[in-house]
């Protein structure tokens, strides 16, 4: 089982949220708290997210595949996730993408050879008027209107964090 007693317990709390036969509803908290614990959602975690929310594997397959936010491979402490949608484009976001690409020495989804981080293109993060944008898992800090020069200083300030 991929969960302690103590994630058991706060799993049983938030299905208690919802009537009976509802459980389904919990899946993305769980989903979070399975990815808190695991950095990533390995096709066994997934099965035990099912089995606690007294669900099938498929359902939960669906929603960890469909949302960016859920990664279902290893992942780098941090996760630079970059808007890659049309707006965000048109004022420079593929260019910063592949910047940020020779910068790590990494494609998309890698991890880089420290561990420290993954480049992950999304879709829209609703900060369009200040694009390009990027938010930082797993805390999801936005850092917003980038250029090459922001892009290493907030590489640098990640590296010196560790
Ligand atoms: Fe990039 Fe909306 S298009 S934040």
């Amino acid at each position: 089982m991929a969960f302690s007693a103590e994630r058991l317990e706060q799993i049983k709390e938030i299905k208690n949220r919802y009537p009976a036969g509802k459980h389904k509803s919990a899946l993305l908290p769980v989903l979070h708290l399975a990815q808190a614990d695991h950095g990533w959602l390995p096709i066994d975690v997934m099965n035990d997210v099912a089995e606690v929310l007294d669900i099938h594997p498929i359902e939960v397959y669906e929603v960890a595949t469909f949302y960016t936010m859920f990664h279902l491979k290893p992942v780098g402490k941090y996760v630079l996730e970059i808007c890659r949608t049309g707006p965000c484009c048109l004022v420079g976001a593929e260019s910063l993408i592949q910047y940020l690409k020779n910068k790590l020495n990494v494609e998309e989804g890698e991890v880089t050879a420290d561990g420290l981080f993954t480049i992950k293109p999304v879709e829209c993060l609703a900060s369009c008027g200040t694009g390009p944008v990027l938010q930082i898992g797993p805390d999801y800090i936005y850092k917003e209107n980038l250029t090459e020069e922001k892009l290493d200083q907030l590489i640098e300030s990640l590296r010196a964090k560790g």
